[in-house]
């Protein structure tokens, strides 16, 4: 199974006070089902805003998520946890295990919300584990692991209930470039197996990977070209920062 999502003029408008922030300011956007969509954009463009409201983790100000032609009810709780349930694996920026848990329940935690069995949350999630290269590790808490060891927890964790969407917001952020290459490799994977995976990530290999490629800025989606040009003004600024001539 695998899922095509269509985002239909979503706004997110964030207000603290008198500031207002316009964090998606009307974004269109169709990806296909069997796809790899990456998202790229500076800080602050709005990146991990989408992700959350395409997971049904956040509610949009205005604006439309349909996945297979169907709109996501953002209006029911009940609706949207069951939408995250059966539809969406999440990878967060940051990894979000439970630190009193072990690798093992971690990976079993959201089967236990599907209502698995005990025996078939063992078995799945020692199997995962097994597959992101952690069988050894299965009683380790997330601080008895490396970065890049929890972040293939989150990975198994995002998977367990076999989602047709996987959202990964920056995966590979803070990891070394082995665990990086090793988390693109499985997220590829996933897609290859005919899901659909969208990945936020600034790490421009992730793009050797990629069917899509989408570009943020200032909550709005740009061409490539004006991406590019928006980078290289950025570059000079930074260059200037250090006493350098443009
Ligand atoms: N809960 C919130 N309350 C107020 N403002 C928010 C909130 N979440 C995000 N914002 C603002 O919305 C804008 C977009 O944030 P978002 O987290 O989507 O950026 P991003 O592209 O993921 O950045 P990064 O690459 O740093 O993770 C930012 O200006 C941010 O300050
Ligand atoms: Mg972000």
């Amino acid at each position: 199974m695998s899922a095509e999502i269509e985002v239909r003029s979503l706004e997110k408008i964030f207000k603290m006070g008198d500031q207002v922030v316009r964090a998606l300011d009307g974004v269109d956007l169709i990806i296909p089902a069997h796809s790899f969509t990456v998202i790229m954009g500076p800080s602050g463009s709005g990146k991990s805003t989408l992700l959350y409201l395409v997971g049904g983790l956040d509610k949009p100000t205005k604006g439309e998520v349909l996945v297979n032609g169907k709109p996501v009810d953002f209006t029911n709780d009940i609706n949207l946890a069951l939408y995250r349930r059966k539809t969406v694996g999440f990878i967060f920026q940051s990894f979000n295990l439970v630190s009193t848990m072990t690798a093992l329940e971690n990976v079993s935690f959201p089967m236990w919300f599907a209502g698995t069995s005990r025996a078939k949350r063992r078995q799945r999630a020692t199997s995962l584990l097994e597959q992101v290269g952690l069988a050894n590790r299965a009683k380790h808490k997330p601080t008895e692991l490396s970065g890049g060891q929890q972040q293939r927890v989150a990975f198994a964790r995002a998977m367990v209930n076999d989602p047709p969407l996987i959202l990964a917001d920056e995966p590979t952020g803070n990891l070394d470039t082995t665990s990086g290459q090793r988390i693109m490799r499985m997220l590829h994977e996933y897609y290859q197996q005919g899901k659909t995976v969208v990945v936020v990530s600034h790490d421009e290999r992730m793009k050797q990977f990629a069917t899509h490629v989408i570009y943020l800025l200032d909550g709005k989606i740009v061409t490539e070209q004006e991406f590019q040009n928006a980078s290289s003004f950025a570059l000079l600024d930074d260059e200037m920062e250090e006493g350098e001539q443009p």
